[in-house]
C-alpha cells in the first residue's frame, strides 16, 4: 500500500532538502518509514509538538505561580480620600484620654483635653512607631525612642525631625469628625 499527498510541492521541496527522492508519480513507496524517507516532514511535525507542549508547560506554570505571586505580594489598597469623616463616638475619647482612628492614608490620634479635642498624627515623625496621649504628663509619647511631642503636634524633645501633621476634629451630635486642617 503507497501513502499519497502533494509531494512535489515547493513548500514541501524546501521542507526535504536537495537529497530527498521524489516520485513522479506523487507517492511514496509503502512499508518504508516515514523517519528515513520524509525525514523533513518529521522534523516540522517534532517542532510543531515541541510548540504545543512548550505552550501547555507555560500555561501550566502560569496557573500554578499567579496564585503564589497573589499570595505573597499583596493587593495595593487604593485608600479613598475625604475630606472629613466621621470616626466613631464622641464617648469612645471622655476627658483626659486619646483615641486612635484612621483617617484617608493616615492614623489621627482624637485627643480630649477638657471637653476640647484636639487631632494630629499619630505616626511618630522619627521612625513611625504610633504616638500615644499622656495625660499626666499633658504630652503625647512616643514609646519606641521617646520621643515627645505637645497635644498639638509640636515637638518638645526626642530624636524626631518634624511635628506631626495637624487635623482637626469635632463633635456633631454623638459623633466624633476628622477633617483636614
Ligand atoms: S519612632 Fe518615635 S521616637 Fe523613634
Amino acid at each position: 500500500m503507497a501513502q499519497t499527498g502533494n509531494f512535489k510541492s515547493p513548500a514541501r521541496m524546501d521542507t526535504l532538502g536537495a537529497g530527498a527522492e521524489v516520485s513522479s508519480s506523487g507517492t511514496v513507496p509503502g512499508g518504508k518509514p516515514r523517519e528515513t524517507g520524509l525525514k523533513g516532514v518529521d522534523f516540522e511535525r517534532r517542532g510543531f509538538l515541541h510548540k504545543v507542549v512548550g505552550g501547555v508547560g507555560a500555561v501550566v506554570a502560569a496557573s500554578t505561580l499567579y496564585p503564589v505571586v497573589k499570595f505573597i505580594v499583596p493587593p495595593v489598597k487604593e485608600i479613598k480620600q475625604v475630606k472629613e469623616l466621621t470616626v466613631g463616638k464622641a464617648s469612645e475619647v471622655p476627658a483626659g484620654s486619646g483615641k486612635i482612628y484612621q483617617f484617608n492614608e493616615d492614623k489621627v490620634i482624637v485627643v480630649n483635653k477638657g471637653g476640647a479635642l484636639t487631632a494630629v498624627s499619630a505616626v511618630c515623625t522619627h521612625l513611625g512607631c504610633l504616638v500615644r496621649w499622656e495625660e499626666a504628663d499633658n504630652q503625647l509619647f512616643c514609646p519606641c525612642h521617646g520621643a515627645k511631642y505637645k497635644q498639638t503636634g509640636e515637638i518638645i524633645s526626642g530624636p524626631q525631625p518634624k511635628p506631626l501633621k495637624q487635623y482637626k476634629a469635632r463633635i456633631d451630635g454623638d459623633s466624633i469628625i476628622i477633617s483636614k486642617a
